[in-house]
C-alpha cells in the first residue's frame, strides 16, 4: 500500500461555543476560545490517500488533481471565512478541530476517490490547528 499525501493551508475565524450550555460552562470549558468577537488560525490540511499506483501512469493519485478537489470543497468554502457562520456543509457543529476534520473527510471522501487509482481509498484528514496541536481522522 502506498500513501500519497497532499499538504494545504487555510486562514479562519471560530469560536468554540456550544448553544445548549450556558454561557459560564462555555466559559469554563472553551476558555479564550469562546471568545464572543472570534479568534483565528492559520491551519494546516494534510490529506492522504492510500492504494496500488495505476499501471498506466504510476500514479495512486494525481497531486494536481487531488489539489483541485481540496481547493474545489474544502479551501475555497473555508479560507479566509468564519467557520461558525459561512461554510454550509459546518453547519451546526462546533468547529474544534476534531468536528472538522471529519467534516473535511466526508466532504472529500467521493470526489478524491474518483480522481484515484482503481481501489485507492482517502486515508486520513490530518488538521493542524497550531504547530503542536493536530487532529486527524482515519475511519
Ligand atoms: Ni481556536
Amino acid at each position: 500500500m502506498i500513501y500519497v499525501t497532499r499538504k494545504t493551508h487555510f486562514n479562519a475565524a471560530h469560536r468554540l461555543h456550544n448553544p445548549d450550555k450556558p454561557d459560564e460552562w462555555n466559559e469554563k470549558v472553551f476558555g479564550k476560545c469562546n471568545h464572543p468577537n472570534w479568534h483565528g488560525h492559520n491551519y494546516v490540511l494534510e490529506v492522504t490517500v492510500a492504494g496500488e499506483p495505476d499501471p498506466d501512469t504510476g500514479y495512486v493519485v494525481d497531486l494536481g488533481s487531488l489539489k483541485k478537489v481540496i481547493e474545489d470543497r474544502v479551501i475555497n468554502k473555508c479560507d479566509h471565512r468564519n467557520l461558525n457562520l459561512d461554510v454550509d456543509f459546518l453547519a451546526g457543529i462546533i468547529p474544534t478541530s476534531e468536528n472538522l476534520v471529519r467534516a473535511f473527510f466526508l466532504e472529500l471522501k467521493n470526489e478524491v476517490e474518483k480522481i484515484s487509482s482503481a481501489g485507492s481509498k482517502l486515508h486520513s484528514v490530518r488538521l493542524y490547528e497550531t504547530e503542536r496541536n493536530v487532529a486527524e481522522y482515519r475511519p
